[in-house]
């Protein structure tokens, strides 16, 4: 989770190649309503965003039920939108990527083949609402290279029992594979 540019993809794709896991990216499961709204430049409304979250929330049911691990990238700005992910799904853990919004300005600038006005940017920045107390899951600094921020993301993912395999443990200088 975390805002546009904050490196959802790049760090989930790093995370997905050295696991194997499942991997999904939200954006990918709007129903087609959405992606014609979003095609014609309008912002979705919470009501077009139920039903998308819906069917991501029904994405992580089905890997839960087949037990297999998985990552998942959504922005997941606000408390009720991980709360319709999360209902009915013990196993997931959020993880929250965070990034200082000058480095976001100058990596949505840098980015080829997905344009982002900075106005959005801030409007993403208004909307985040960081993990509460209670909500499962962990923030991680994401501005340096994106192999230390999955190394990072997996030391801390440990604290809420999830063990990320061929990430070495820097505290004990061994890999948990
Ligand atoms: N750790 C990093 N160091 C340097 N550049 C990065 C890092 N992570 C991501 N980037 C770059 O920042 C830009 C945004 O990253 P990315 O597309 O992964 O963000 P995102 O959170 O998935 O955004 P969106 O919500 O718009 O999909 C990309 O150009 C990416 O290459
Ligand atoms: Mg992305």
């Amino acid at each position: 989770m975390g805002v546009s540019g904050v490196g959802k993809s790049t760090v989930a794709d790093e995370l997905v190649r050295r696991t194997g896991w499942a991997f999904a990216e939200g954006d990918d499961l709007h129903p087609e309503a959405n992606r014609r709204k979003m095609a014609a430049g309008q912002p979705l409304t919470d009501e077009d965003r139920w039903p998308w979250l819906r069917l991501i929330a029904d994405w992580i049911g089905e890997q839960e039920a087949a037990g297999r691990d998985a990552v998942l990238t959504c922005s997941s700005l606000r408390r009720r939108y991980r709360d319709v992910l999360r209902e009915g799904h013990p196993s997931v853990r959020f993880v929250h990527l965070l990034v200082s919004p000058g480095s976001l300005r100058d990596r949505l600038e840098h980015r080829t083949g997905h344009y982002m006005p900075s106005s959005l940017l801030d409007s993403q920045l208004a909307t985040l609402e960081p993990l509460e107390p209670g909500e499962p899951g962990v923030e991680v600094r994401a501005e340096h290279d994106v192999a230390a921020v999955v190394d990072a993301a997996a030391g801390q993912l440990a604290r809420v029992g999830v063990v990320v395999p061929g990430v070495r443990d820097r505290s004990r200088g061994d890999c948990s594979r």
